[in-house]
This record gives structure tokens, C-alpha cells and sequence, in this order.
């Protein structure tokens, strides 16, 4: 058993992971990818016939599709798995998501990666599972796994996770992808986060409290453009509109301003880097900001890993440290 998740059976949210636990992710998927690279993709096959299921509520591209690459080039297999489980399964009868779990466990599944359009979905899954369950997302709760390939992808670039400026913006209070590398950020040493979002959507209170009682130092902002030159990353976030935020004009005094254009980069450090855990819709003026080398979010170029790629092998890493 790895120590993935310090004696944890599931993997629920990101403060089950401690500094060393993090290492351990990033060290795994560092061997991972350098194996494939050197032997071919496919070449690693540690869960061989290991079965995952995977059940997902809430739409997704890159996280279902990334867990299942993963599973798929490390050997195993899919029994099971539902796409729209409010439409499809028997949730769209009535069946209760703990029903779900319970009924799931008795075919005995080596994993169940779980996205749900409630806070708290994963952890009430946990409790009637003796199969792992993976949170890939909990409404506007968490998505633990997100944030450590977010935070892979800043030290693949950076070459560290400490000693960092981040700004994270957008719709502040809604992603739980903020919510998720925040605490992460709490393992972490001389961090200073700066929170970016029109005033009523400003970083949840019980974060604030995690940060200050981890000694992560933070400001809260309307501008961008205050923090942009002494930010290392910058970590923009689309308008969570499936889970009610309503859209707001990214620039405007009311709101202040929240887009990542030429102008921001224009002031950014030359050696930052702009996430986005996608989808991105107008919250990147893209035409202005996805050529430049600082813009790592979704394609690789000039042998600039992806975060998108980044997450392939982080979910590699979590698979094999599940599955064994
Ligand atoms: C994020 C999510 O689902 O929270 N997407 C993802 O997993 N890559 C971010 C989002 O939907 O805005």
C-alpha cells in the first residue's frame, strides 16, 4: 500500500496529501513518463486486468478522458463505466448515490472514480465503500486530483513548489479547483497567493482560515493588472455557470478586471507561466495569449509540457497508487 493517502483507504480531498505524499505523486509520474519515453507508450503495465469504474454525474472531457488513457496504457480495465449517471444509470430512477456505491463494491472493482454535482458527493461515497473511491469533483467542493497536476505542472515549468507569487482568479468562489490548490499551497513554503475576483465572488472563508492558520500569506483583489508583475503563475478560471454563477463583464469598474489578454501579459514576468484547468471560453483572449511560451494551459509546444499532458501522467501516478 503507498503512502499516497497517509493511511486513507480513499482519495477525497487535497488535504489528505502532505508534502511528502505530494513527492511521491510527482516522483511516480516523473518515472512514469521518462519509462514510456524510453520503452514506447504502453510500455509500463504495473495493473494488468486491475479494474476501474468510473461514474460521472457531472460532464467532463479531460478528466474522464485522462483517467481512462491512464488505465488504459497501464494495463487495465473497464468494466464499467457512466457517462450522465443521472441519465443513465439507475440514479435517473430514484437509486441513491450511497445505493449506487454499495451495489458497485459487490462486483468488487480495484477503484470507482467518482464525479458528482454535489459538495460532499465523494466523502458520502466513501463512507459505504470498501473500494476506493477518487473524487474527480464535488460540485463547488473539491477536485483533489486537478490540483496536484495543477501544482506538477507549475514545478515542471518552474522547477519548484515553494517560494512562489500565484494569482488565482476568476470566478474565485465557485471553482473548486481554486478550493483544491489552496489547500495544496498549505504544504508549500513561502507561498503568497493573491485571490482575484469581482467582490462577490471573493475566496470561501474556510480556506482563508486553512491559509492562515499554514502560514500562506494572501491579498484579495479586483485587478489583475495590481499583482501581474509579480506573479510566477498565473491561474485563471472560467465562470462556473453549470453550477449558478451568473456571467459577469470581465472588465468594468463594478468588477474590476479578470481577463488574461496582451495587455496582462504584457507586464507578466518573462519566465511566468498561465494555467487554466479548461474549459476556457472568453476568460483567455485567446488570439493575444496562446502563442506566447508563458501559455502552458493547453497544447504543448517547443517541448513545453501541457498541463493538459501534465495530467495524464499525474493520473497515471494516482491510478498505480490506488490500484496497489
Ligand atoms: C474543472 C472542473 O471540472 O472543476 N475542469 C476540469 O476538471 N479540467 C474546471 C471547470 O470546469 O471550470
Amino acid at each position: 500500500m503507498w503512502s499516497l493517502i497517509n493511511g486513507h483507504k480513499h482519495l477525497i480531498k487535497s488535504q489528505q496529501f502532505d508534502r511528502s505524499a505530494i513527492e511521491e505523486v510527482f516522483g511516480l509520474a516523473d518515472y512514469i513518463e521518462k519509462y514510456e519515453k524510453q520503452k514506447g507508450k504502453g510500455s509500463y503495465r504495473p495493473l494488468i486486468n486491475k479494474e476501474m469504474v468510473l461514474i460521472f454525474v457531472q460532464e467532463s472531457l479531460r478528466t474522464r478522458a485522462s483517467f481512462q488513457f491512464a488505465h488504459i496504457r497501464l494495463g487495465g480495465v473497464f468494466p464499467f463505466t457512466s457517462e450522465a449517471a443521472k441519465k443513465f444509470s439507475s440514479m435517473a430512477k430514484g437509486e441513491s448515490l450511497e445505493d449506487t456505491i454499495i451495489v458497485l463494491n459487490e462486483y468488487e472493482p480495484d477503484e470507482i472514480i467518482l464525479r458528482h454535482d454535489e459538495e460532499g458527493g465523494a466523502e458520502r461515497a466513501a463512507l459505504v465503500s470498501e473500494v476506493p473511491i477518487v473524487n474527480a469533483g464535488d460540485g463547488p467542493g473539491q477536485h483533489p486530483t486537478q490540483a496536484l497536476l495543477d501544482l506538477y505542472t507549475i514545478k515542471k515549468h518552474l522547477g519548484r513548489i515553494d517560494e512562489l507569487e500565484i494569482i488565482l482568479m476568476g470566478d474565485v468562489l465557485g471553482s473548486r479547483t481554486i478550493n483544491s490548490i489552496a489547500f495544496l499551497f498549505g504544504r508549500c513554503k513561502g507561498i503568497t497567493i493573491y485571490f482575484v475576483s469581482p467582490p462577490h465572488l471573493r475566496v470561501r472563508s474556510d480556506i482563508k482560515e486553512y491559509l492562515e492558520r499554514h502560514n500562506v500569506k494572501f491579498e484579495e483583489g479586483v485587478d489583475v493588472r495590481d499583482f501581474a508583475s509579480r506573479a510566477d503563475v498565473f491561474y485563471q478560471t472560467r465562470t462556473q455557470t453549470n453550477l449558478g454563477t451568473q456571467p459577469w463583464d470581465r472588465k468594468d469598474q463594478k468588477n474590476g478586471y479578470t481577463v488574461i489578454d496582451g495587455n496582462v501579459l504584457s507586464m507578466a514576468k518573462p519566465d511566468s507561466i498561465i494555467l487554466h484547468p479548461l474549459p476556457c471560453l472568453d476568460e483567455i483572449v485567446r488570439s493575444e495569449v496562446d502563442s506566447d511560451p508563458r501559455a502552458v494551459y493547453i497544447k504543448t509546444k517547443n517541448g513545453r509540457t501541457s498541463q493538459v499532458k501534465c495530467g495524464l501522467y499525474i493520473r497515471m501516478a494516482i491510478d498505480q497508487m490506488v490500484c496497489l
